[in-house]
């Protein structure tokens, strides 16, 4: 983010998929704990609506969005410090989806790449695909968002939110914040055990809140090739090194680098030490999720503070929609 002294709003969506791997806490949550930390108003909410373009099982998206709750809570976003809510405690956020609607083209919908795949793959889209980046752009706008953390792959959805907002301003006036994506260039993708980009659907990942054996059992199946510990080894050509150096600070990435360059180096070293750092840097998180797990309760009181939290600026932002649109408001 550029230097601002301002205070932002952002918002950032989860998706409720349960379990967290390495590529979403170095690609996203870091990024979110950041924000916090610079003293902006943050608003992170599990968009289980979304989920239901996915899901289709009532008590598994259920067991789904505590698990998420819990994971992010346990990483470090602070519920003193940002609202952390749930997008169906916020049903508002609905009826802005229809009010923007009306000002949304087809075509901008037609382009978007989650429906457009399915369709290009010869699967009849239902419905709530096709609207899901009206949903989301509902879930920024209600909340007068400045700046939206994302991955790469939802960006275009951030940019359809902007569209729609000017579409909407043009022709009812100055009403809608227009929002920007942020997406931090300085996060290199992390790599996968296989070395492609780490990511569920490759079965590739690093689990968060996986056993400690499994955990083991993941790092030690990072690629790596034969070369024997005696030899030179390029750091910068090694899916290990790139891990590795996710955990580490200059000094530390100085320190592996020579012993990489300089051979000796076994690569069981390196899994162990990405292993140790893992248990170092995760495991409080790991041991405050186990808590969280068995406090459901404290989970809850948190889900509806964060609510009440974005309601305060969502009730207002859509009685200034409604009112622009000729829709009272009692
Ligand atoms: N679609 C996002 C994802 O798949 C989740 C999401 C829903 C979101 N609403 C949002 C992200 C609003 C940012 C802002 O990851």
């Amino acid at each position: 983010m550029t230097d601002t002294p301002q205070k932002l709003t952002i918002l950032s969506g989860i998706q409720p998929s349960g379990n967290l791997h390495l590529g979403n806490y170095f690609g996203a949550v870091q990024q979110f704990i950041q924000f916090i930390e610079q003293g902006h108003a943050c608003y992170y909410f599990l968009a289980n609506y979304h989920a239901l373009t996915t899901v289709r099982d009532g008590q598994q998206l259920l067991d789904l969005t505590r698990a998420t709750a819990a994971n992010y809570l346990a990483l470090g976003l602070d519920p003193e410090r940002c609202a952390i809510y749930l997008q169906s405690d916020l049903p508002e956020v609905c009826e802005l989806q229809w009010l923007l609607t009306t000002v949304t083209p087809m075509g901008l919908l037609e382009r978007c790449h989650a429906y457009k795949d399915k369709v290009q793959q010869g699967i009849s889209a239902d419905h709530g695909l096709f609207a899901y980046p009206v949903l989301m752009a509902a879930d920024i706008l209600i909340v007068r968002a400045d700046r939206v953390p994302v991955g790469q792959d939802q960006k275009q959805h951030v940019e359809v939110t902007r569209d729609i907002a000017q579409y909407f301003n043009n022709t009812y006036g100055e009403v809608l914040t227009i929002p920007e994506p942020y997406i931090p260039e300085s996060v290199a993708t992390v790599p996968g055990r296989d070395g492609r980009k780490m990511s569920k659907s490759y079965n590739n990942t690093i689990g968060l809140f996986s056993k400690d054996d499994e955990v083991r059992q993941q790092i030690f199946s990072i690629v790596t090739d034969s070369a024997s510990l005696k030899e030179p080894k390029d750091p910068d050509r090694s899916v290990l090194y790139a891990i590795l150096k996710l955990f580490c600070d200059a000094g530390a990435q100085a320190y592996w680098e020579d012993r990489f360059r300089s051979g000796g180096l076994g690569y069981r070293e390196v899994k162990q030490a990405i292993f140790d750092k893992f248990m170092e840097k995760f495991g409080p998180a790991r041991a405050r999720r186990e808590e969280l797990i068995h406090n459901p309760d404290y989970v809850e009181e948190i889900l509806k503070r964060g609510v009440g939290q974005a309601r305060k600026i969502a009730l207002p932002q859509l009685r200034q929609v409604r009112d622009a649109m000729g829709i009272r408001n009692l």
